[in-house]
């Protein structure tokens, strides 16, 4: 057929999406075919044990302490820790984050919640001036952005109560890199440099991240000597050194100079939240992820049960109506996200009603298959009521059947810009993930309301999605990924492109991306969607927005004694290594 007519034919085809049908492709569980030699890209493979991080260094940290004998947990602080040092635009000890074990001996999974705390003195309209209005930049780029930081008491806990090592061990790598330096990539150096007006502001980054006046370019080593004495002093002290020994004491001094609100108390009652994973099915697979006061294993187990009322598989990979389709659920899932999530230490988020399948069967009645639904007629649906760019991921699994992972952040590229004077910490500014006044989004176009309203000790909402799949209950897929709200949809594509569209996980990492949030009404595509694709979308309705990449997964998945893992060319620092 001569190409003019097959793309004639291809723009008729009838734009509805299959009729919604019962999880009849539950029954066709996923057939994975694991020879990937015929694949146009594989995954890197190893039958002992499997590191995937964003930053090469960092994945050979980890994979040194397997190496060792070390196991997923401990191989996991030690990649943190590292990332911290090489990583340093949302690697971290000034932020906070997410990780999530399943551990193979007691079949449990554990979700370990060490992000940011609000200071006992924050207050709901901090970010608000004279006038009630949100006051730009405060909640980003002040001493009162920064969220009291979570990642040392959750790398430390993480370490003592599941790893098998001891954490000073964990710790020696990132030291090492810090007192010697590495070799600044280009792509670090470009970030570098789009952040030079942030980081330039103050004088301590300057001194850490600047040469003759402007940022450290690639090829030149970045050596942090304040960043390897205060690791050190926390791999002779443990964690207390940061919460209530000198490094606590330089934080708050740093606070206290710069109208910061954090104190030597705010430090010293900081504490970890081991929490229930959220759970669901898809498809026959166990999917397992970080509950509130992240978002994203509650959406993402709601949208896969709205999408497993559609014969996904048959739609095909990144076809108008799998796009279509795709767009709906995100629409519905972040109405509900901006009404119903929040921390769950302070207000009842209904995890169960969000999660459930009868609410699931209730929301995709309202999926037009041939039309996008205006965001403006979406509103937060009706679950059952209350029961009870910058951040990084990285993936561990290691032989004795333990996995791992992890998303930690500064919030935005180097967080608030601040190195606390003489640690060589860079602060997060995390605050910003609150809603700083309903309806007003934050630095990701995110709209909230009274649910994650800023209050004292109060965590703020986030994406970070860590996510464990397993398949007859062993893990199969360990996926997660930065990229602030495009997190939760960009870890659900990576999933159903394993699941539904069988590809090995390079191919579905690698694959292009989109992303909708409901508010703003767009839906972003990276490039690689077709141009007859993007025009059927059009036709139906979509706002379309071409996108910078779409999230950076760092995923591992595992048959049998074989780890594929596959580190997202979205960022070329990063790299997955096994043995
Ligand atoms: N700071 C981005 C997030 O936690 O979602």
């Amino acid at each position: 057929m001569p190409k003019y007519q097959r793309l004639c034919l291809t723009l008729l085809l009838p734009l509805s999406l299959s009729i919604p049908f019962a999880n009849s492709e539950a029954q066709i569980a996923a057939n994975i075919r694991y020879d990937t030699s015929n694949d146009i890209v594989s995954p890197v493979s190893a039958q002992h044990g499997m590191v995937v991080s964003e930053q090469n260094l960092a994945t050979q940290a980890g994979l040194d302490i397997l190496k060792r004998g070390g196991n997923a947990v401990d191989a996991a602080v030690a990649v943190g820790f590292t990332l911290a040092v090489v990583l340093p635009n949302a690697g971290n000890i000034g932020g906070g984050g997410f990780m999530l074990i399943h551990d193979a001996k007691s079949a449990k999974d554990i979700a370990l919640d060490f992000r940011e705390m609000a200071a006992k003195g924050a207050q709901r309209n901090m970010y608000l001036d004279a006038q009630g209005n949100v006051a730009p930049g405060r909640s980003l780029f002040t001493h009162l952005a920064v969220g009291v930081p979570g990642t040392v008491a959750g790398l430390s806990q993480a370490a003592n109560k599941y790893g098998s090592l001891p954490l000073k061990d964990l710790l020696a790598p990132a030291i090492k890199l810090a007192e010697q330096g590495f070799v600044i990539s280009p792509h670090l150096a470009a970030i570098l440099d789009a952040e030079r007006e942030h980081l330039g502001a103050w004088p301590s980054s300057r001194a850490i991240f600047f040469k003759d006046g402007r940022p450290l370019q690639a090829g030149e080593k970045l050596v942090q000597k304040d960043l390897a004495q205060s690791l050190r002093l926390i791999a002779a002290k443990g964690p207390s050194a940061f919460y209530q020994g000198s490094i606590a004491k330089k934080i708050a001094a740093e606070m206290a100079q710069h109208h910061g609100i954090i104190d030597a108390d705010d430090l010293k009652n900081y504490h970890v939240a081991e929490r229930i994973p959220v759970k669901g099915n898809y498809r026959g697979y166990e999917v397992i992820s970080m509950p509130p006061p992240s978002s994203g294993g509650v959406h993402i187990i709601q949208m896969l049960n709205m999408l497993e009322h559609f014969p996904v598989a048959a739609q095909g990979s990144n076809s108008a109506q799998n796009l279509h389709l795709l767009s709906e659920v995100m629409k519905l899932a972040y109405a509900d996200r901006s009404e119903y999530l929040g921390d769950p230490d302070f207000i009842n988020v209904p995890v169960k009603g969000l999660t459930s399948r009868a609410y699931a069967d209730e929301l995709v009645k309202k999926i037009n298959p041939d039309y996008a639904t205006p965001s403006a007629q979406i509103k937060p649906g009706h679950p059952q009521p209350y029961e009870s760019d910058q951040t990084t991921h990285f993936s561990v699994a290691d032989t004795f059947g333990n996995v791992v992972a992890t998303t930690y952040t500064l919030n935005l590229n180097f967080g608030s810009g601040i190195v606390a004077r003489g640690t060589g910490i860079v602060l997060n500014n995390e605050m910003d993930d609150f809603s700083a006044k309903p309806g007003v989004p934050n630095a990701f176009g995110l709209i909230g309301g009274d649910a994650n309203a800023i209050h004292a000790l109060k965590r703020p909402l986030s994406s970070m999605s860590p996510t464990i799949v397993l398949k007859d209950g062993k893990p199969f897929l360990v996926t997660g990924s930065p990229g602030g709200s495009r997190i939760i949809t960009t870890t659900l594509q990576t999933i159903m492109n394993v699941i539904d569209h069988h590809m090995n996980i390079a191919q579905a990492t690698i694959t292009p991306r989109i992303h909708q949030q409901w508010m703003p009404d767009q839906l972003r595509y990276e490039t690689g969607i077709s141009v007859d694709t993007l025009k059927l979308l059009e036709r139906q309705g979509e706002h379309l927005k071409p996108s910078a990449s779409i999230g950076r997964t760092q995923s591992i998945q595992i048959e049998g004694n074989q780890f594929f893992g596959y580190s997202d060319p979205r960022n070329p620092d990063g790299s997955a290594a096994g043995f």
